[in-house]
This record gives structure tokens, C-alpha cells and sequence, in this order.
């Protein structure tokens, strides 16, 4: 069913590199690449903008094969088109739901860019290959046939599921940095929503936990707990992301193996820095080397004050 021989993608052999590389890191404890950073509110909500632009032009085209060009043009700021968004084949109410977060998405854009400023939208990777890449990574081999975001609900939400936790957990680690009461006023509501997008998604795909992904011999719990050490591996800070079902130590007070929400000891969400959000949203665990959804890096004081140092 799968062919093991071919791993040779940019992501698998990173994935074992990073393997390699967080051995070594706990072994050496390298300080500087999980802890904070000195930055001013604009450039750490700008961050989030990023994922924002992400999260808008993949649930629009994918509900409504349309993108910002179309629905809210000014807020590309002249920004390149995506590359590979499209109609994904919905069920209905998935559409609908898709739908709506794409809405909010606009909402949360001009919430950004008109209370602290915004920047041209960076150029995004909505491709399948793309996508297929990311899947072959997390499952640690090359799936055959590729993995298809586009091609079912069920794979689509195996890919929703990519992304508005990253978001997440960005905004968790953003607040408490916060200086500002409108800043802090304006993260807290978009870390809200963001929250709730993450949780549909995974009820949604908690429902189909022991399903298989056709044709592969992967059920959704296990595709879940594959991407979730992925992000993992790629952030380099530790277990900060879990799958839908889970051993019960990660469990909600080490009682239960069902884990529709990722969160940590205490189920309080899990906290991630600029850097470990780039290194994920670049499929690259490098915030120095763009790739994955960000082709040519992200915008902003942060996200591009490393790729100058790279
Ligand atoms: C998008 O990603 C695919 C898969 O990695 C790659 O082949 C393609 O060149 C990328 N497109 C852009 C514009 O970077
Ligand atoms: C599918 O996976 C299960 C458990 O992961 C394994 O026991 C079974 O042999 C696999 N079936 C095929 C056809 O590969
Ligand atoms: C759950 O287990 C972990 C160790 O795996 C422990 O640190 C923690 O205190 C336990 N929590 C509860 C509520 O028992």
C-alpha cells in the first residue's frame, strides 16, 4: 500500500534531522531557541497576521473558491496571490462551517491591520504538494497516493487541523508579553475565535477518531497524533501539541485517553514563541529558513529580522 523506499523529500530528511537534532539538544540544552524574545506589541501581533493571511485564503478557497482578491481585496495590501488554493470537495455542513471561519478571518484581518497596522500579504503555498509534503513528514514516509487536502471532508480537516492551533498557541505565548490594554484587549478576542476554530475541528475529526483515511491504513486518531509530533519536532520546545487520542499521561488529569483539546498538565493551553511558530508555519524548523506554507517568509519586523540573519 505505501511505498517506504522513496524519503528522500526535503521534509522527511529534515524530519530525522530534527530527530537527531533535539537528542542532541537535550543532551547540550541549548538556551536561546524556546525562550522570549524582545519585541514590542505591533511586531508580535504582526506575527499572527501572518497565520491570519493563512488561515483566510485557505478556508475562502477552499469554501467558496475565492480568496481575499475577490472578497476583501484591500486587505491584501497588493500582497501575491496564493499558490495552489482551491474548492475543496465539502460535505455540506463542513462547507458551511469553513465558510464562516473564512469570514472571521477577514474580520481578524482588519481588526490587525486597522488598530496596529498591517503589510502586504506574504506569498502562501496552498498547494497539495505542499500539503502532501507536510503529511509525508509528519507520517515519517512517503504516502501513496500523496495525501490530497482538497479531495474529501475528512482529509480536509486532517489539514484544517494543521493550522488554526498553531495560531493558538502563538496568541496563548503573545499575551502575557503584551503591553498595551488595546493589544491585549485585541489578542484575547482573536485567541477566542481562534480557540473555537481549533476545537470544531477536532470534534469534528474526534467523531471520526477510529475511521481509516482511505486508502491508507491510518486512522484520523493516528494522522492527528502524527501531525501533532510534527509540529512538535519542527518547534523544538518539547511536547506543546497532542493528538486526538492520546496515552493517558497527556490526558486531562491523567484520566482520559480521548483529547479533543490539546492543553497541558493543568489543561491550560500550551504557550508557543514567534520563533516556534515559524519554525512550523516554514515546514523548515528554521525561523532563519522560509519554506512550507511561507515560501519567501513571513512579514513583519520579527518573522523578517530573522531571514535577514540567515
Ligand atoms: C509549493 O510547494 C510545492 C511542494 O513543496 C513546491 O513544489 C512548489 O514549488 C511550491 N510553490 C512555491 C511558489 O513556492
Ligand atoms: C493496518 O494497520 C494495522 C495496525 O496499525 C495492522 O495491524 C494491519 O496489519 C495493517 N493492515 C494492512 C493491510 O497493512
Ligand atoms: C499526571 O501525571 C504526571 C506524570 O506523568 C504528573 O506529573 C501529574 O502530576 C499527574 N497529574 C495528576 C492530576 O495526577
Amino acid at each position: 500500500m505505501y511505498s517506504k523506499e522513496k524519503m528522500a523529500t526535503p521534509y522527511l530528511v529534515f524530519a530525522l534531522f530534527t530527530t537527531i537534532l533535539n537528542v542532541q539538544m537535550v543532551m547540550c540544552a541549548p538556551a536561546a531557541s524556546c525562550g522570549p524574545i524582545i519585541a514590542d506589541d505591533r511586531d508580535r501581533i504582526q506575527v499572527a497576521l501572518n497565520l491570519e493571511f493563512l488561515e483566510a485564503e485557505f478556508f475562502l478557497n477552499s469554501a467558496l473558491g475565492k480568496g481575499l482578491d475577490s472578497i476583501a481585496p484591500m486587505l491584501t495590501a497588493g500582497g501575491p496571490r496564493p499558490v495552489g488554493a482551491k474548492k475543496a470537495n465539502l460535505d455540506a455542513l463542513t462547507n458551511r462551517i469553513i465558510e464562516e471561519f473564512g469570514y472571521e478571518e477577514v474580520g481578524h484581518l482588519r481588526a490587525i491591520i486597522t488598530r496596529i497596522g498591517g503589510f502586504p500579504r506574504p506569498l502562501l503555498n496552498l498547494s497539495t504538494e505542499n500539503f502532501a509534503n507536510m503529511f509525508d513528514a509528519a507520517v515519517g514516509y512517503k504516502l501513496d497516493p500523496p495525501f490530497d487536502p482538497y479531495l474529501n471532508t475528512v482529509n480536509y480537516l486532517l489539514a484544517c487541523y494543521l493550522i488554526p492551533y498553531v495560531g493558538l498557541v502563538g496568541y496563548v505565548g503573545t499575551i502575557p508579553n503584551l503591553v498595551t490594554y488595546t493589544s491585549r484587549e485585541l489578542v484575547a478576542g482573536l485567541l477566542g475565535v481562534e480557540s473555537g476554530q481549533d476545537a470544531v475541528i477536532r470534534a469534528l475529526l474526534y467523531e471520526k477518531a477510529n475511521e481509516k483515511v482511505l486508502p491508507y491504513n491510518i486512522t484520523v486518531a493516528k494522522f492527528s497524533g502524527y501531525i501533532s509530533q510534527l509540529r512538535n519536532r519542527l518547534a523544538m520546545c518539547g511536547i506543546k501539541d497532542e493528538g486526538l487520542i492520546v496515552p493517558l499521561q497527556l490526558g486531562a488529569e491523567n484520566k482520559t485517553e480521548t483529547n479533543v483539546l490539546s492543553a497541558d498538565a493543568n489543561s491550560l493551553s500550551y504557550a508557543r514563541t514567534p520563533q516556534e511558530v515559524l519554525r512550523i508555519v516554514y515546514g523548515t524548523g528554521s525561523e532563519y529558513k522560509p519554506g512550507g506554507f511561507f515560501p519567501n517568509g513571513g512579514n513583519g519586523r520579527i518573522a523578517k529580522g530573522f531571514l535577514a540573519k540567515a
